[in-house]
């Protein structure tokens, strides 16, 4: 083969692994620097305060079944009667495969974060905003960078799931860069938070342990962003308006509750991978439900919808007398109740508990 037909090849594969499109965002140009929203500028300044340097992590550490990024005894299927009728080596290689799959969503959903922030950085028009959201990108190309380093340290990798990949391009393929916030600072970072902390909480493995802890002190402005620029806006809209973005953020919510309802080939491949019948798997599961066993967290495990991106719509006057029905209708609770979001988020540095617990946490 020559020169240029190893060049045409290796083009040809690289298109295969990209996903183009153009998308109507608009650019806002703003001469008025002022800030509108003063808690915006403190956020900006923490996220200047709190940057970091992944190299100064140490990549070094080994991760071998000596050192493993979750012991099968921390994972949410221990318990059940037919996952301990797997083989040993069939329950640790399930864990590995599983949790990198998991790691791989993160790899893939952070990228997709570095699009919704640069988005927001042109198209929102408040300056000190513009400022924030391209903090909000450094950050995440950080996420994206940590993420891949550690996924090819395992190598073990996935693809991205497809309500993921469907959700973060329904937000970005919006008009409107409110819906671009909901759709990312609301919805995708609740759903990344929670999902961060329970990793946190589950591995033993100090790398992983360590740039977890980094990326959730980030992601928890990131989900202030959205409530602290959001929110005074929601409030003063035109109901019309406001009727338009609370759609919008019932749609997002129903593309995770309904994606979550099918099975992942991700996961199927997960089970091919450990050596694990799929039907033998989903017929155990379905026995440990009938026998009792719900998929119920750990202490110091938090629901993704159920604690933060919920609440967080509904503290923003995204969850409307209407939608709510909707909500309702589709089967999933309103649950009101801000005490877990508050505490994740980083309102205020002082008050967060990641900042609070920076040592020890
Ligand atoms: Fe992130
Ligand atoms: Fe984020």
């Amino acid at each position: 083969m020559s020169a240029i037909e190893q060049l045409a090849e290796t083009d040809d594969k690289k298109q295969q692994l990209t996903d183009n499109y153009k998308t109507l965002m608009e650019v806002s140009w703003n001469f008025d620097y002022e800030s509108s929203v003063a808690k915006v500028m403190d956020l900006y300044r923490r996220a200047k305060q709190n940057q970091w340097d992944s190299d100064q992590l140490d990549w070094d550490v080994s991760i071998d079944p000596s050192n493993p990024i979750m012991r099968r005894e921390n994972t949410q299927y221990f318990d059940m009667p037919f996952f301990r009728k797997f083989s040993a080596q069939q329950q640790e290689a399930f864990t590995a495969h599983s949790t990198a799959q998991v790691l791989s969503q993160f790899l893939h959903g952070e990228q997709g974060a570095v699009l919704t922030a640069s988005t927001i950085t042109h198209g929102v028009g408040d300056i000190p905003a513009k400022y924030y959201a391209a903090s909000q990108t450094m950050d995440e190309a950080r996420h994206v960078e940590v993420y891949d380093r550690y996924v090819k340290k395992i190598a073990i990798h996935y693809p991205v799931v497809a309500w993921l990949k469907k959700l973060i391009d329904t937000a970005l393929q919006t008009e409107n860069v409110h819906k671009v916030m909901i759709g990312m600072n609301m919805i995708v970072e609740g759903l990344a938070l929670g999902a961060f902390n329970n990793m946190y909480r589950q591995t033993e493995e100090p790398l992983l342990k360590s740039l977890t802890f980094n990326v959730m002190r980030d992601e928890s402005r990131h989900v202030s962003f959205g409530h602290a620029f959001l929110g005074p806006r929601v409030a003063a809209m035109h109901q019309d308006d406001r009727e338009d973005l609370a759609q919008f953020a019932f749609d997002a919510v129903s593309i995770i509750v309904e994606g979550q309802r099918e099975v992942d080939p991700g996961f199927i491949q997960v089970l091919i991978a450990s050596g694990i019948d799929p039907e033998d798997f989903f017929r155990g599961m379905k026995e440990a439900e009938a026998a009792g066993f719900t998929q119920e967290l750990p202490p110091g495990q938090v629901h993704s919808l159920k604690d933060l991106m919920i609440p967080s719509l509904v503290r923003a006057g995204l969850i409307t007398p209407r939608t709510r029905e909707l909500f309702i209708g589709a089967g999933i609770p309103v649950n009101d109740d801000l005490t877990i979001l508050e505490a994740m988020e980083d309102a205020k540095s002082d008050q967060s508990i990641l900042n609070e617990a920076g040592a020890s946490y």
